[in-house]
């Protein structure tokens, strides 16, 4: 039990739009950002760090969106301590319901000497310049130094202390590249709670390169640390981040050691919210992944099912409806109409009008027809694509045909329709996957090299929808793509031919993009 805490709020601080959407591969559209903003608020997140508004025009147009619609949660721009990025970060985050400005710095050796090339001079100045901006235009202020754990701690200590000066209330400490460990952490969090004065709110940051972010993130908040910076399925740079739901269930089957302690996460969207991110990532959850993952609740040894069916508490520390994972419910079926399509969107949080709901309804029908019945998560799973497809897509499946047999290699045809214009092509390839991207590569002229493919099951049984990722890389960029459908073929040539899209829209986006 955390000693003198009542009934105290852990902050749960996402970072999926923003450090999430920096893990290779991964490129959200506007639209997609607003459509996982708006689950976050659903989940109850405290903060959501929707971008990096400088770093392109999507991004700020993307973070100014959330700020527009997305009502509960603070919403909050990162931003270094360059001034015009901070007047750029408080142009993207001002029309929220409340806003945040996070500046952030490295302030490593390593980081000093081979990124910044500044001195620690340089680089406290810097901060009491950018902090104190950010703080005359907004009231809510974080500041991150960034590799904070890599930083002598005098040095750590004196910035913290300045961005405390100047009016940060939010201080954050990063483990930018994952070093910490959970104790050496919790004694860091302790130390800059006794070094440093004022009053403020510390933070912590956890990567995941040693697979300790989840750790050292519940040891940082056993030693005072009262926000949680995290990301939906654990995405992120690199190893990724801390997985929110890992943090938000520990602190709360924990409660013999956090008790006291609460988050405002209403749980049961858990489920939900990582299927959504994962879809529109492209970024599959794997199987045995704690609290999301399908495996999660699922026993396969004799006597683990023995004990499970005899009291669930045998085998499981979670309850699965508490985190949204319990039986997919069947919803629709092919002779429910436009009503009951957007009844059953609307009672999973998905309100969709005009062309959208057009789009998905159609495919809903043509799925229907081939499937019985349809549950929550394969509408979330329509949804999602078509919302994915109907993004001013370049290039327009008509149709394709593949065709393959042993000792042969197998062979595409497609028509695709661009700019308004039929393009049909062919081509062999070694596989049906390789040959429909050789005969979209054809139609398009754009050459992309396949670097990941992977099929699941959105539901299960013999009719269940099969859900396709894919990532592509051409020119040095790598983007992701997915596609739905009762046949895997099909949903692999839809999958190609969004990631195909996606690249077309990254290329379109403004070239000067700059990530921290
Ligand atoms: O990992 C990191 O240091 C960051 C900062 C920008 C907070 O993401
Ligand atoms: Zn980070």
């Amino acid at each position: 039990m955390v000693e003198g805490v009542v009934n105290e709020r852990v902050r749960i601080f996402d970072t999926t739009l923003r450090d999430g959407e920096q893990a290779p591969g991964i490129s959200l559209d506007p639209l997609e950002k607003l459509e996982i903003a708006e689950q976050l608020a659903r989940l109850g997140v405290d903060v959501i760090e929707a971008g990096f508004p400088v770093a392109s025009q999507g991004d700020f147009e993307a973070v100014q969106a959330i700020a527009r619609s997305v009502h509960g949660p603070v919403i909050c721009g990162l931003s270094r301590t360059h001034l015009s990025d901070i007047e750029r970060c408080y142009e993207a985050v001002r029309d929220a319901e409340r806003h945040r400005i996070h500046v952030f710095i490295s302030t490593s050796p390593t980081h000093l000497e081979h990124m910044l090339h500044l001195s620690e001079h340089q680089v406290v100045e810097e901060v009491r310049r950018a902090v104190g901006r950010a703080r005359e235009l907004v009231e809510d202020v974080e500041f991150s130094p960034q590799d904070a754990t890599r930083t002598p701690l005098d040095f750590l200590y004196r910035v913290l202390q300045v961005a405390v000066d100047e009016g940060a209330s939010t201080i954050n400490i990063p483990d930018t590249v994952g070093f910490g460990i959970p104790w050496d952490f919790a004694r860091m969090i302790e130390s800059v709670r006794e070094e440093v004065r004022g009053s403020y709110v510390i933070s912590c940051h956890c990567h995941n390169d040693l697979g300790l972010a989840t750790a050292n993130s519940l040891a940082a908040v056993q030693a005072g640390a009262r926000q949680v910076e995290c990301c939906i399925n654990g995405i992120g740079e690199r190893a990724g981040n801390a997985s929110l739901e890992e943090v938000v269930m520990g602190l709360r089957v924990r409660q013999d050691l956090f008790g006291g302690l609460t988050t405002g996460i209403d749980t049961r969207e858990l489920a939900r919210t990582s299927r959504l991110v994962s879809r529109l990532t492209g970024y599959p959850v794997q199987y045995n992944k704690a609290v999301v993952g399908r495996n999660a609740f699922a026993h396969e040894s004799g006597i683990h099912q023995h004990g499970v069916l005899q009291d669930r508490s045998t085998y499981e520390v979670i309850d699965a409806a508490s985190v949204g994972q319990e039986g997919a419910q069947i919803v629709l079926g092919k002779h429910s109409g436009r009503h009951a399509f957007r009844d059953a969107l609307s009672r999973i949080g998905l309100h969709l009008e005009g062309d959208a709901l057009n789009a998905t309804f159609q495919r809903f029908k043509e799925l229907a027809d081939r499937k019985v019945e349809l549950s929550e998560a394969d509408l979330e799973a329509i949804v999602a694509e078509e919302l994915g497809m109907t993004l001013t897509d370049r290039y327009e499946l008509v149709a394709y045909a593949v065709e393959a047999a042993t000792g042969r290699e197998a062979q595409a045809t497609a028509t695709l329709l661009i700019n308004g214009e039929r393009v049909e092509a062919t081509a062999r390839g070694n596989g049906m996957v390789d040959a429909l991207g050789r005969v979209f590569a054809r139609a398009t002229g754009v050459e992309a090299r396949l670097t990941g493919f992977s099929v699941s099951s959105v539901t299960s049984g013999v009719d269940a929808l099969g859900a396709v990722s894919v990532t592509i890389e051409a020119g040095g960029r790598e983007v992701s793509g997915r596609g739905v459908s009762t046949d895997i073929v099909e949903a692999s040539a839809r999958a190609l031919l969004n990631a195909l899209n996606r690249l077309a829209r990254a290329r379109a986006k403004a070239s000067n993009e700059e990530t921290p």
